[in-house]
């Protein structure tokens, strides 16, 4: 069975509008939180168990937390991540269209608890829509006085994956090209202009209000708690899916955290023409993919990790028994060679290389070395580089391979 918050008024057809959001109790949890002290809701949403949903995982509590206090720090901001370019993921774009409400309420409410006065949505320059609504929301919500002292500007990528990623958005917003910083100092202590910054992608903050209604332990509660026994820290709450591939009813599904993968790819129609499933990725192009067998993994941070694999942003791509896990993987590693930014050798010339190798392979001239060197390469690249993209152009193919070694094997001589 789904669990519905952020996606369970979806069926208002004007549910973009402030009236109907409002009508359906929006702006409640900003009221409250303004009668809170910024400390008051922090530990609030640290209760909840709220992880970032924008590929990380990182808890959201935990993160705000590493802010330097405001009397030493008084310029400071909050970014809301829309840059979502992960392929297979489409969300926040949903999120956005039907309910910008939500996250505005969410912005207002981060930039209440870290205390920021300058807000700022950073969204994919591609995403024409959302914008438009977006902008016409927050001049709503500005007409309304519900933003208060707090200033919200939308700004608008330029279009390069790397930009959603925190660091390198920070770089973009301030008019350079998009390299990725090398943390320490993480971005809550040196970010957009050299302020403490919280970034935070959409649906995560689109899940605040709520929160502050309902309270941390209803939303903990929601999902799946902490193993303290084991270590695992837990997911609160629920996430929101991208179902593509091939299945019947590709779309946006919501699921409480540790939902079986399986009903998610039920939601979803099932496989399409009856076929079975092979491989799913399941949080995003970037992800090392499940096996038909681990379709009962529970889908949240700890759990997927367990497997090998990771929630990401959730973006589930299903794929059928009909297709070739090393296309799969070109198809990919193609996709990171065009959006690598270039600053790390490795990521920059690997990703390359792996492209390069597995498409020769793909047209019959594959060689006795490609295997192996596929490997190499890949574990030359991750974990020597500055960024997550480089970490993942090594992970790809490697991912594939281990899983179903006999669709890289039939393309290289015996
Ligand atoms: C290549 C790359 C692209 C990313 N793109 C996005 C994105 O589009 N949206 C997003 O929220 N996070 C993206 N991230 C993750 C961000 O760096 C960051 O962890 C996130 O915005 C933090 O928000 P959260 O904690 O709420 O998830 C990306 C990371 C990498 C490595």
């Amino acid at each position: 069975m789904s669990t519905k918050i952020l996606t369970q008024h979806f069926n208002e057809p004007k549910l973009h509008e402030l009236a109907t959001y409002r009508k359906l109790g929006g702006y409640k949890g900003l009221e409250k939180a303004l009668k809170m002290k910024p400390a008051e809701i922090a530990a609030e949403v640290a209760k909840s168990n709220l992880r970032g949903l924008g590929g990380a995982g990182f808890p959201v509590g935990g993160k705000w937390s590493t802010m330097p206090p405001a009397d030493k720090a008084p310029e400071r901001y909050v970014v809301a991540n829309y840059d979502e370019s992960e392929p297979g993921c489409f969300k926040d774009r949903v999120l956005g269209e039907r309910a910008p409400h939500q996250i505005i309420e969410g912005l207002l409410i981060a930039a209440h608890a870290v205390s920021a006065e300058w807000a700022f949505i950073f969204i994919r320059g591609e995403y024409g829509i959302p914008f438009k609504i977006l902008e016409k929301a927050i001049a709503e919500a500005d007409e309304a006085g519900l933003t208060g002292k707090v200033r919200v500007r939308l700004m608008r990528g330029a279009g390069a994956y790397i930009c959603g990623l925190d660091t390198a958005l920070l770089e973009t917003m301030e008019g350079k090209k998009a390299w990725p910083r090398q943390p320490p100092p993480f971005p809550t202590v040196v970010g957009l202009m050299g302020q403490p910054t919280v970034v935070n992608n959409v649906e995560t903050l689109a899940m605040l209000p709520h929160i502050i209604v309902n309270g941390g332990d209803w939303f903990a509660k929601l999902g799946v708690l902490p193993n303290p026994e084991k270590k695992l820290p837990g997911s609160g709450g629920t996430a929101v899916y991208s179902v593509s591939g091939d299945v019947e009813k590709p779309g946006v599904y919501e699921f409480a955290m540790g939902a079986p993968l399986r009903a998610i790819i039920d939601a979803a129609g099932g496989v399409r023409g009856g076929r079975k499933v092979k491989a799913v990725i399941p949080g995003g192009a970037s992800t090392p993919p499940l096996s038909a067998s681990e379709l009962d993994t529970p889908m949240d941070f700890d759990s997927l990790r367990s497997v090998g694999s990771f929630l990401g942003a959730g973006g589930v791509i299903v794929l059928d028994e009909t297709r070739d896990m090393s296309e799969v993987a070109h198809n990919i590693e193609r996709f990171l060679a065009h959006e690598s930014c270039g600053q790390c050798t490795p990521c920059r010339e690997g990703s390359e290389w792996t492209t390069r190798i597995l498409g020769r392979m793909l047209e019959g001239k594959g060689t006795s070395g490609d295997l192996p060197n596929l490997q190499r390469i890949g574990e030359n690249i991750t974990g020597k580089v500055i960024c997550a993209l480089g970490d993942t152009v090594g992970m790809v193919t490697r991912g594939f391979m281990k899983k179903f070694p006999d669709d890289f094997k039939s393309k290289v001589p015996a």
